[in-house]
């Protein structure tokens, strides 16, 4: 049994906290944010996997089998996704978000969308295909600008090369799928046309200053993973992130909790809020 493994850790377990400092400084993961007891509990499955004994014992395995690190962030970094996933909220986000966007914007104005947490692209190259769908082909490749983020280099990786297998395409509408996937031997790759306006890069949420004037920012399925505390700051910056009436796409388990003074909800069901009010442009980030 692994010691204390029944309990959550605590800041004043040095193994803990040591193991926590050595993979920040070591490959630049901060896991700082993140829920103590599911972070703990997808850790000791890597410690019982490798016979390790304790935090401080991983922590000296680590340093002797750097391959580990791979294995232990495809653990901890939980890269589910899928195109359309939850498709009634794109649904909302078709019929409620991208024509006020679309108003909103002069015609030769730039459309911007952020998907953060990106995983492996399913969901930003979703918004791509919403907003061929709703501008058509020619004013998309013009006029929008996706950001594709995450923390994990290597989900980001497959969502650059674009090719997805049978089963991973499955929850792409047919009509879609003909449209904006060709197919080679049974694999899936996203058009050229769709995909050179997404950009993906590596982005911490809890560390790295936001992407700014978005009109259009999913963050799902990824706040949920960090304690209360960073949530809050996460959602303080995704508000700063937005432009005024830019809209925000949570996951399913996922609300605004205090964080409602100028973000108003639009459908609370389907997680879709607003950015009301104006924006300070000084007190922005970049
Ligand atoms: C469950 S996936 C969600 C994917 C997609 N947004 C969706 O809802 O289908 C969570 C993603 O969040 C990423 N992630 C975890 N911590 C992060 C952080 N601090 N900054 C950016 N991305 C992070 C993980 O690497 C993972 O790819």
């Amino acid at each position: 049994m692994i010691e204390g493994s029944q309990t959550p850790p605590t800041d004043t377990d040095p193994g803990w906290v040591g193991l926590l400092t050595y993979l920040l400084n070591s490959r630049g993961f901060d896991f700082n944010g993140y829920k103590p007891a599911s972070l703990a509990r997808r850790i000791r499955k890597r410690i019982e996997a490798v016979d390790a004994e304790s935090f401080a014992g991983y922590q000296n395995y680590l340093e002797t089998h750097p391959s580990e690190f791979a294995t232990l962030f495809n653990t901890i970094l939980i890269n589910v996704t899928s195109f359309f996933r939850d498709p009634a909220a794109w649904d909302v986000v078709r019929i409620k978000a991208i024509p006020e966007i679309v108003a909103a914007n002069a015609p030769g104005d730039s459309i911007r969308a952020w998907s953060a947490g990106c995983a492996t692209g399913e969901e930003a190259y979703t918004i791509a295909m919403i907003m061929a769908e709703e501008l058509g082909i020619d004013h998309y490749r013009e006029r929008v600008k996706i950001y594709a983020t995450d923390v994990d280099e290597e989900a980001l990786n497959t969502a650059r090369h674009a090719v997805y297998n049978e089963r991973q395409v499955e929850s792409v509408p047919p009509d879609l799928l003909d449209k904006y996937f060709e197919e080679v031997d049974g694999l899936f790759f996203v058009r050229k046309d769709l995909r050179r306006n997404v950009i993906f890069g590596r982005h911490d949420l809890i560390n790295d200053p936001p992407i700014s004037r978005i009109d259009l920012l999913s963050c799902r399925n990824t706040l949920m993973y960090l304690n209360s505390d960073t949530q809050a700051r996460v959602l303080a910056q995704l508000h700063f992130a937005l432009n005024e009436g830019g809209f925000l796409l949570l996951g399913r388990a996922e609300t605004l909790m205090a964080y409602g003074h100028t973000l108003v909800p639009v459908d609370l069901r389907r997680r879709l809020s607003q950015r009301v009010g104006s924006v300070q442009r000084m007190e922005r980030p970049v």
